[in-house]
C-alpha cells in the first residue's frame, strides 16, 4: 500500500484534531498531534521547572531534559503525550497552559527542538499531523496539505464544549479571548508562522460537520495516490 504525508494546518479549535484522528483511523496511519508537544514543552517549562523564557541557557537545559512520546491509553482509546514516561493528557488541556502556549512557541530553541522529532515521526510516511507550520516547515514535501479555518465565534462555542467535557468550566469570552490572542501571536511570530502552503487545500469548517470534513479528506487523499499512481505508469 502506498503511504503519504497528510498535512493539516489551521487555526486554534477549528476540529484540525477530530478530523485528523479520523482520518489516521480510517486510514490506518499514524496521527501525530504536535500542539500537545507544544503543549507539553510549556508545561514543564512553566508548571514543573518554572524557567524564565528569555533565558536561553535555561531553556536549552531544560529542552534536555524533556522526552516526549505518544502512548496508546486502553481506558481513553487515545494515544496520550507523555513527557519522562508519564501522561500529561489531562495537564496540557487546561487553560493555564492555553495561556501561555503560542508564548512558548515562539521561542526558536523549542521549535528546532520539536521539528526535528516531528520530521523523525514521519520517515517513513503513513502519518497524518496536525499544528500550524507542518505543510510549511515540518514536511515541505507532504504529499497532500489541507489549511483549516473557521468562523471564531463557532471555534470559541466548540473549544468551551471540550473544555465543559473536561470538567473546566471557562465563559466564553475567556476562551474566544484566547483564541484571538493565539491567533496573533500564531500568525505573527517570526519563526514559522501559521500560514497557508501554496499548494495547501483550504477547508473552511464552519458550517460542515466532522464527518462531511473527514469524506471530503478521504476524496482528496485517493485523488493523490490516483495523482501517483498515473505519474508512474
Ligand atoms: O493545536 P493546539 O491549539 O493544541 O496548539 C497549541 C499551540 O501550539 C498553538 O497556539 C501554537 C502552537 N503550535 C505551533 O506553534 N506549531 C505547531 N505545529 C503546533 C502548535
Amino acid at each position: 500500500m502506498r503511504k503519504i504525508i497528510i498535512a493539516i494546518d489551521g487555526y486554534s479549535a477549528c476540529g484540525k484534531s477530530s478530523t485528523a484522528k479520523t482520518v489516521a483511523k480510517a486510514l490506518n496511519y499514524t496521527y501525530i498531534d504536535t500542539g500537545a508537544m507544544y503543549r507539553a514543552v510549556t508545561y514543564y517549562f512553566m508548571e514543573v521547572k518554572f524557567i524564565s523564557l528569555t533565558n536561553e541557557k535555561e531553556i536549552q537545559r531544560a529542552l534536555g531534559e524533556i522526552d516526549l512520546d505518544f502512548r496508546y491509553n486502553a481506558k481513553t482509546m487515545m494515544n496520550e503525550i507523555c513527557l519522562n514516561g508519564a501522561s500529561i493528557e489531562h495537564e496540557i488541556r487546561k487553560m493555564s497552559i492555553s495561556e501561555k502556549v503560542s508564548e512558548v512557541s515562539t521561542l526558536k530553541q523549542v521549535r528546532q527542538f520539536l521539528v526535528a522529532q516531528q520530521q523523525k515521526m514521519g520517515k517513513r510516511k503513513g502519518i497524518v499531523m496536525d499544528g500550524r507550520d507542518i505543510g510549511t516547515v515540518v514536511f515541505p514535501q507532504a504529499e497532500l496539505k489541507i489549511f483549516m479555518t473557521a468562523d471564531i465565534m463557532e471555534r470559541a462555542k466548540r473549544r468551551q464544549q471540550e473544555l465543559l467535557a473536561q470538567g473546566q468550566l471557562v465563559p466564553l469570552e475567556e476562551v474566544l479571548d484566547n483564541l484571538k490572542k493565539r491567533d496573533f501571536i500564531d500568525s505573527t511570530r517570526t519563526e514559522s508562522p501559521l500560514k497557508q502552503a501554496v499548494d495547501a487545500v483550504v477547508v473552511d469548517t464552519t458550517y460542515v460537520t466532522l464527518d462531511e470534513q473527514v469524506e471530503y479528506i478521504l476524496q482528496l487523499f485517493n485523488a493523490t495516490i490516483a495523482r501517483q499512481i498515473q505519474g508512474q505508469s
